[in-house]
């Protein structure tokens, strides 16, 4: 914007020059450079305070015969400078348009820089498969809380104060209430016994979530892990439905390649109660250090629901039968994603989480 200059088109005192203001003015109309600075000009060239308006003011003062000519000099001076200011303020549109579309412009065939997305973690992917193969199954999905009384954790599950079963969780108990009383849930299985309370049978259910345990962490042990608990009541359920239902996940989730066995076991829960394995697909059932040189991968334990967890929460044993299973998640994200160690899982680091 070109800066206020003063007015050469008058001697202080002396007459307006009209042509002289139309000079002076073609020169600082050229110099405004945006649309904005010009409106200003305009303003101070053609305005109430302008010299050309107060030059027609003082019109009156001059002799009569010289006011038609001084006035018609006034007048074209006038519409001269009006012409000017509408000319430039057409090429002034036409740049500033110009610059905004070039501002505007996309370049397709520009490279840019590959956007990062992020995704699911791994376990909570495997867990909403794990769920969906379930879902196709007719189960449907319920959920409990990760702290839980001595009751629910251990109690219901037939397992009272200084049951030796108790020694195989390694729990972990808050200190909230008398001592020993509430724990971080050292596994899914309490959550059968809310669903039980909440809902008689018949019963066909998954329950995901997290559980705890105060475990050394090793190829195949995490502290903070995973599990997915199953349950169905009904009438005339048995040991059958338990092992094809075993068996028609295994398949769908690890595909037919996959071998998988059920080992007589303990759950003081269950009875008769099984360990479920898989081939391990690390080494594919050679034996290395995953496995513990086993070939076998303990996936989950399961058996027919004790007549004794029944009781606890008021379903008669004598007319509903049922069976429970409890897989770790990450344990199947571990077989199925082939990764050796476990305690990758924890370490978020970012070569491995890109990967999966
Ligand atoms: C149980 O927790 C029983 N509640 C399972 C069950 C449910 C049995 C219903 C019968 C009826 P177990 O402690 O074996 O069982 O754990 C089951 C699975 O959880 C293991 O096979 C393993 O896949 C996973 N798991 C257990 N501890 C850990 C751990 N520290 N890190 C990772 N996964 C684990």
């Amino acid at each position: 914007m070109s800066a206020a200059r003063p007015n050469q088109a008058a001697a202080p005192g002396g007459p307006v020059d009209p042509e002289a203001l139309v000079a002076s003015a073609e020169e600082r109309v050229a110099r405004a450079d945006t649309l904005a600075g010009l409106e200003k000009i305009e303003a101070e060239l053609l305005g109430k305070r302008s010299e050309l308006t107060r030059a027609h003011r003082t019109l009156g003062a001059l002799e009569p015969g010289e006011r038609p000519r001084a006035g018609e000099r006034l007048d074209r001076a006038r519409g001269r400078i009006e012409e000017l200011v509408a000319d430039r303020r057409l090429r002034l549109s036409e740049l500033e348009r110009a610059a905004r579309l070039e501002a505007d412009r996309l370049d397709l065939t520009e490279v840019t820089a590959p956007r990062l997305r992020g995704h699911l973690n791994l376990v909570e992917r495997t867990r909403d498969e794990l769920e969906d193969v379930f879902v196709g199954m007719g189960l449907v999905v319920a959920e409990g809380p990760e702290v839980e009384t001595d009751w629910y954790n251990f109690e219901a599950l037939h397992m009272p104060p200084a049951h030796p079963a108790r020694g195989m969780w390694d729990t972990l108990y808050l200190d909230l209430g008398e001592p020993e009383t509430v724990v971080l849930r050292t596994h899914t299985s309490p959550v059968q016994i809310r669903l039980m309370q909440s809902q008689g049978p018949p019963i066909y259910a998954v329950m995901p979530g997290t559980c705890y345990r105060r475990d050394t962490p090793d190829a195949r042990h995490i502290p903070t892990f995973h599990q997915i608990e199953g349950l169905v009541v009904d009438h005339g359920i048995s040991f059958a439905d338990l092992a094809g239902t075993i068996e028609t996940f295994t398949t769908s989730y690890f595909g037919p390649d996959i071998h998988s066995r059920l080992r007589p076991s303990y759950f003081p829960f269950t009875e008769p109660s099984a360990e479920f394995e898989i081939t391990c697909t690390i080494c594919k059932g050679k034996g290395c250090r995953t496995c513990s040189h086993t070939g076998w991968v303990e996936l989950g334990g399961a058996g027919m629901v004790d007549p004794a967890v029944f009781e606890a929460v008021g379903v008669d044993a004598e007319e509903w039968t049922g069976f429970a299973f409890g897989f770790g998640i990450d344990r199947c994200a571990q077989m199925r994603h082939e990764i050796p160690d476990m305690r990758i899982l924890l370490e978020n680091d970012a070569r491995f989480l890109r990967q999966i």
